[in-house]
Formats: C-alpha cells, sequence, structure tokens
C-alpha cells in the first residue's frame, strides 16, 4: 500500500503469524504439514522517503535503531535489505526510513521471522516501484530463511506470505485447504523462547545416527497431516483431538518438547480439550489446543493461571 502525505511517499506492508496444526520437523524431511495463519499477531512495516542520508532502521520490538551500515550484513533485518537492493538492482541506495513493529513474539514457533521478512519485502517492492509476485515474495524469503534456519521446510514462508491455510509438503506445488465446518485453538505461550533453528538441527543428529527408526517416527506423523486434512476438509474438527495427542507424543520422542510444554499440554487436556501438542520448533514456544468454542475462555485462563505467558484464541476457517 502507497500514500503520500505532506509530500513524503510512505508505504505500509502487514504479515500474519502462524501456527503449525500438524507435521513440523516431520516437514523437513518431506512429510506433509499443515499450517495456518494467525491473525490477531502481526509484523507491521511502514517506509517513507528520509530526510537524512542512508536507509534508518527503527525496530523497537529487538531494541534496534540504526542506519543499515552499521549492521553487520547477516543480520536478519540487513540481509533482507542488502538481498532486496541487490535483487532489485538498485545501485544507488535509496534514503529511506524503515520502521518494523511487530505483536509476533520471537523465537515462538509464532512465525516473526518469515513475517519480518514477507512484510519488510512487500513494503521494499511497493515503495521501490519493484513489482513482486507472491511467488516471488515466497521464493525470496525462503532464501532468507535459509540463511538464518540452516535447512528450513519452507512451510513457514509459504503460510506466511499466502496468508492461507496450507498443506504443505517440501518441493512441491502450494496447496491450500478450507475447513469444512471452522474449529477453534487455544494458543499458549510458555514464555520460552527457543530457536526453531536448534531444534531442528538436534533433529538432524539423531536422524543421521539412526535413519530408519526416525524415518518410521517421520512416516507416523505425515500420516497424521494426511488424516488431519481430510477431517477438516470433511468438517469433522472433532477426530483432531487424538491426532493431536499423538502428534505430540511423536514429538516427544524427536526429543524436541520440554518439561513447560508437556506440562501445559496436559493442563489443557485437563481442562477439557479434545487434544493439544506444541506447535512449530518447539523447545519452548507455543502449544497450541483444540477446544468447544464454549469452552475456549475457561482452558485459556487455566493455561495462564499455569504459567503460559499469553493465549490467543483463533477460528481455523
Ligand atoms: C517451524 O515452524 C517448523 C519446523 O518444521 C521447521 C521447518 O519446517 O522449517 C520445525
Amino acid at each position: 500500500m502507497r500514500e503520500t502525505s505532506s509530500n513524503r511517499l510512505m508505504t505500509k506492508s502487514s504479515a500474519p503469524g502462524k501456527i503449525i496444526l500438524f507435521g513440523e520437523h516431520a516437514v523437513v524431511y518431506g512429510r506433509p504439514a499443515l499450517a495456518v495463519p494467525v491473525t490477531q499477531v502481526h509484523a507491521v512495516v511502514d517506509i517513507a522517503d528520509a530526510s537524512r542520508p542512508g536507509i534508518w532502521i527503527d525496530a523497537p520490538d529487538v531494541n534496534l535503531n540504526v542506519e543499515l551500515n552499521m549492521l553487520p550484513s547477516d543480520h536478519p533485518i540487513a540481509s533482507v535489505i542488502h538481498n532486496f537492493l541487490f535483487l532489485a538492482r538498485v545501485s544507488k541506495f535509496p534514503n529511506l526510513e524503515i520502521k518494523i513493529n511487530s505483536t509476533i513474539p520471537v523465537a515462538s514457533g509464532l512465525g516473526s521471522g518469515a513475517a519480518v521478512t514477507v512484510a519488510l519485502t512487500r513494503a521494499l517492492s511497493a515503495h521501490l516501484s519493484y513489482s513482486m509476485t507472491d511467488e516471488e515474495v515466497n521464493a525470496f524469503t525462503y532464501e532468507i530463511e535459509k540463511l538464518h534456519h540452516g535447512t528450513p521446510s519452507g512451510i513457514d514462508n509459504t503460510v506466511v506470505t499466502y496468508a492461507k491455510p496450507v498443506y504443505f509438503v517440501k518441493g512441491s506445488p502450494i496447496e491450500t485447504f478450507k475447513a469444512g465446518q471452522p474449529f477453534t485453538v487455544v494458543i499458549a505461550d510458555t514464555g520460552i523462547s527457543a530457536p526453531t533453528k536448534e531444534s531442528v538441527s538436534d533433529v538432524r543428529r539423531l536422524w543421521m545416527n539412526d535413519k530408519s527408526r526416525w524415518e518410521t517416527v517421520f512416516d507416523k506423523i505425515g500420516e497424521i497431516s494426511f488424516t488431519a486434512r481430510r477431517a477438516i476438509e470433511a468438517g469433522k474438527p472433532e477426530l483432531l483431538g487424538e491426532l493431536m495427542n499423538e502428534n505430540h507424543a511423536l514429538l516427544q520422542k524427536l526429543t524436541v518438547s520440554s518439561s513447560q510444554l508437556d506440562q501445559l499440554v496436559e493442563v489443557a487436556q485437563n481442562a477439557g480439550a479434545l487434544g493439544a501438542k506444541l506447535s512449530g520448533g518447539g523447545r519452548g514456544g507455543n502449544l497450541i489446543a483444540l477446544v468447544e468454542p464454549k469452552i475456549a475462555e475457561s482452558v485459556s485462563l487455566s493455561l495462564k493461571e499455569a504459567g503460559a505467558k499469553n493465549t490467543i484464541i483463533t477460528q481455523i476457517l
């Protein structure tokens, strides 16, 4: 979106957070996974022409207020800007004020890195009149994710770019899906930040040491994602609860859960959730619980009383 205010061109773009419903980690090894956007949280980027020389970045959520050249070129935000300017073949750097705000907690499995990259890329693309399709934004964001996350599957950038529920298989064309009947999920944050890169590389180490054992676990997770998609599209979300519990148990085997996640999963189940599991990279970050809408508030309260730092109630459509 571009608009002119006091003769200064300003551009704004935003991107949502995301949760993985089923299939994290196994998705890195080619199994299907389901992810949906979470529109209650956002990364928002505003760009204006600067009246001072340089590209000035103000990102209060991460305590950043600097000129681009003061940042190492592999800094997550700097790498987006440098790579974008290279892609768009901008030879003379423009003078810009870039403001980045995000309500998506960092390193919590809600896709904050992908959301900042997508919003920043789209804002730069609009501001500098270098048009990009969704497919191009997605591919660009995937390259940036690879710089910072080692071996990402590409699911985070895809769900955040398209802002639609996706059934994702690495290397296959993007498939979106729609719930036959809406269902409600409570998202709860353990408050423990856990970089996805670390849990992904720990799972890789396990896999390298005993491929056949872990391939069997990935297969089971992939089957859960496949079955879950059928249940969602058929309007039978009540079938998802048990699938969530099974998926969580398999993630425990992969060593990516934690005592806090396990405890909050149990709290959600005891408070009446139909099922619960960690969501995203694990070890900390967020968990999700499938609930009947009428008990969403009370499950959310129980999770907070048990130590969750924040909860979000979201409807999957
Ligand atoms: C992170 O949201 C999901 C993981 O499966 C990593 C990835 O797919 O890149 C843990």
